[in-house]
C-alpha cells in the first residue's frame, strides 16, 4: 500500500492510495483527527454506491457522521452550496476540532473545502476523492473554493477561495469503477499533462498502457495515480501558495479555459486540457523549443486514451484569442503561457507572439 508524505512545511500530511482503504477510513482519520462526530459532505451520485462503507467506516471509528449530499455540478460549486455545510456544522454543534470529509470529486473536494477553511477560521479537512482527476490533482495542494456569478452573469470559476491543507487523502482506486468513461478520460488528460511537465517515463508508460488503464485494471491504476499524484506533490511541496514553479501545472490550461468559455463545444475541463497540451506543444514547436516528432508522439498518447486533439467542431479564433486574456493567469494584459521545452520539462514563457498562438489555434482545429 503506498503511503506518500506530503512535506508542505504548514502542514505536512499523508496520501494514502490503497483498493479498499474506504473500509479503513475511521482509523486512518481516527489517527490525525481524534473527535466523537464528523461532518460527511458527499457527491450525491455516489452516496449509494461507495457512501454505505464511508458512513459504516467512521461509525466503527467511533465517529457520529453527519451528512450534508452535494450534486457535482459547476453551477452548484457556490457560496450556497457552502452555506449548506455551515448549517450543518453548526446543527450539529461542530467545534474547531471536528473533521469535514469532502467525499467526491473535483467539485465535492473544493466546496467542502472552501467549508473546512472558513468555518471557525478552519477545521480540519479530509479529502477522500472519487475520481482519478481528484485523485491525482484537486485533492493535492490545498486549493480550496467556489465559483460565483460575476456582475452581468458570467460564471467566474474558482473566484472566491483559500488555501487550506487536508490533514490526510484516501484515495482508494476501487471506486473508480464507477466513474462514467467520460469522467475517467478527464483524469487522464491531467496525468499526461504530469507527464510532460516532469516525467517522460510517466508519458511513455501511459502510452504503452493505455488498455489497462482504460481497462481500470487496479494494478495499472495505482502505479498511475502514485507516479501522478507524486509530481503534483513534489511540486506543491517546492511552492505552496503559485508564486512560481506550480504556475507549471497550468500547461495547457489557458487554452483549455478559453475552449471551456465556449460552451457549444461541449466538452470538459480535462477534454479541453488535452487539445490545450496539443496547442502548447504547437507553440513550442513553432517557437524551436521541442522537435515536431515529440509533440507527435505526445499527440500520439492523448489519442492512446481517446481523448481528442482537435476542437470537435471549428470555432472562432478571435473569440479564442480573447478568451484567453481572461485567464487568471494572465498579468497586466500579457499572456503566460506554460509551454514545453524538453521531454519531460516544460517552463513558463512570458511574450509567445501572437502569430504563435493563432497559428496554434488553426492547428487544433479553429477557423
Ligand atoms: N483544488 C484543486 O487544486 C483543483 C485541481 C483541479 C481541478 N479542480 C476542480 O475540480 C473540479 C472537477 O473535478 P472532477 O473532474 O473530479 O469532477 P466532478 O467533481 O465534476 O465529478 C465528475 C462526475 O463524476 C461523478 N463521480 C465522482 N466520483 C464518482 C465515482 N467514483 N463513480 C461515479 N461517479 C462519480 C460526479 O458526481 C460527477 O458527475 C472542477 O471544479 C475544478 O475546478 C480543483
Amino acid at each position: 500500500m503506498p503511503t506518500i508524505r506530503v512535506n508542505i512545511p504548514s502542514a505536512p500530511h499523508d496520501l494514502v492510495i490503497e483498493p479498499g482503504a474506504l473500509e479503513s477510513l475511521g482509523d486512518h482519520l481516527r489517527a490525525v483527527a481524534p473527535h466523537d462526530r464528523a461532518l460527511l459532505a458527499m457527491d450525491e451520485n455516489i452516496s449509494e454506491t461507495h457512501g454505505a462503507r464511508a458512513r459504516a467506516s467512521l461509525r466503527r471509528g467511533g465517529y457520529a457522521v453527519s451528512e450534508v449530499l452535494l450534486r457535482a455540478d459547476e453551477r452548484q460549486k457556490s457560496l450556497d452550496a457552502v452555506r449548506s455545510i455551515y448549517d450543518a456544522l453548526l446543527a450539529n454543534h461542530f467545534d474547531r476540532g471536528s473533521p469535514v470529509i469532502a467525499m467526491g470529486g473535483g467539485i465535492v473536494g473544493d466546496t467542502a473545502g472552501y467549508a473546512a477553511a472558513t468555518y471557525l477560521r478552519g477545521v480540519p479537512l479530509i479529502h477522500v476523492p472519487t475520481t482519478l482527476l481528484a485523485m491525482v490533482d484537486a485533492s493535492i495542494g490545498g486549493k480550496t473554493g467556489v465559483n460565483y456569478e460575476i456582475p452581468g452573469g458570467q460564471l467566474g470559476k474558482n473566484l472566491i477561495g483559500a488555501f487550506h491543507q487536508p490533514r490526510l487523502v484516501v484515495a482508494d482506486p476501487l471506486v473508480l469503477g464507477t466513474l462514467h468513461d467520460r469522467h475517467f478520460k478527464c483524469g487522464m488528460a491531467e496525468c499526461i499533462k504530469h507527464g510532460m511537465i516532469a516525467d517522460q517515463d510517466l508519458l511513455d508508460d501511459i502510452g504503452r498502457d493505455h488498455a489497462r488503464i482504460l481497462a481500470r485494471e487496479v494494478g495499472a491504476l495505482l502505479a498511475l495515480i502514485e507516479r501522478s499524484a507524486r509530481i503534483k506533490i513534489s511540486i506543491v511541496e517546492r511552492d505552496e501558495h503559485e508564486e512560481g514553479e506550480r504556475a507549471l501545472l497550468n500547461l495547457g490550461h489557458t487554452f483549455a479555459h478559453a475552449i471551456e468559455s465556449m460552451p457549444s463545444l461541449h466538452l470538459k475541463h480535462g477534454e479541453a486540457v488535452a487539445i490545450g497540451l496539443v496547442a502548447a506543444c504547437s507553440c513550442a514547436m513553432q517557437t524551436r523549443r521541442i522537435d515536431p516528432l515529440w509533440a507527435e508522439e505526445v499527440a500520439g498518447v492523448i489519442r492512446a486514451c481517446l481523448l481528442r486533439v482537435r476542437l470537435p467542431r471549428a470555432a472562432p479564433l478571435t473569440a479564442l484569442v480573447h478568451a484567453m486574456q481572461f485567464d487568471k493567469k494572465a498579468r497586466a494584459g500579457r499572456l503566460r503561457l506554460v509551454l514545453p521545452v524538453a521531454r519531460g520539462r516544460c517552463e513558463i514563457v512570458d511574450d509567445v507572439p501572437k502569430e504563435v498562438i493563432e497559428s496554434a489555434w488553426r492547428e487544433v482545429g479553429a477557423t
